[in-house]
């Protein structure tokens, strides 16, 4: 019988990067070319297998990217062992959006919290405005995890979370 540990995961980023739908790739493993702008926040838990003695539980929030709900974030990253923050590869402007997250989390988030950053959208490589090596450099630089990723396509989207499990301190 594995030990089940929990922990809190935030995503954060701008609005239409692909948040939610990263999730529900992860949770549910559907895509939606329709999803609609999520309110608030969105709750859901998915667990992954560590190692034969270990399964994590993720608790975690799917915040909402459109501007009159920045202020709520602090409430859910504040409690967060790890934060995803995403940005759209065929959005310069999201990378921007992704860098000032990622600074408020180094000031404001609980100062173990594990932090990912995220290019979500990588099927769409013929729109690609930003470099691949450019954002991992950048990641590299504040210590960050770097994925690139489509939830359309699910590439990636199970290996950003079990990295974040292994960083995670489990005792
Ligand atoms: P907010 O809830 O407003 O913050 O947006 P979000 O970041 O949750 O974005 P959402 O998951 O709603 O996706 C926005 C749009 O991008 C939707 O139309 C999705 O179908 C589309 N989308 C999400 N991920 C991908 C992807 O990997 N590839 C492509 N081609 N489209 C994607
Ligand atoms: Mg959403």
């Amino acid at each position: 019988q594995p030990r089940l540990v929990q922990f809190k995961l935030v995503l954060l980023g701008e609005s239409a990067v692909g948040k939610s739908s990263i999730v529900h790739r992860f949770v549910k493993d559907s895509f939606d070319d329709y999803r609609e702008s999520t309110i608030g926040a969105a709750f859901l838990t998915q667990t992954i297998e560590l190692n034969p003695e270990i399964t994590i539980k993720f608790e975690i929030w799917d915040t909402a990217g459109q501007e009159r709900y920045k202020s709520l974030a602090p409430m859910y990253y504040r409690n967060s062992n790890a934060a995803v923050v995403v940005y759209d590869i065929t959005q310069e402007s999201s990378l921007e959006r992704a860098k000032i997250w990622i600074k408020e989390l180094q000031r404001q988030a609980s100062q173990d919290i594990v932090i990912a950053l995220v290019g979500n959208k990588a099927d769409l490589e013929e729109e690609r405005q930003v470099d691949n090596e450019h954002a991992k450099l950048l990641a590299e630089e504040e210590g960050l995890l770097f994925f690139e990723v489509s939830a359309k396509s699910g590439d990636g989207i199970k290996t950003i979370f079990q990295n974040i499990a292994e960083k995670l301190p489990v005792e």
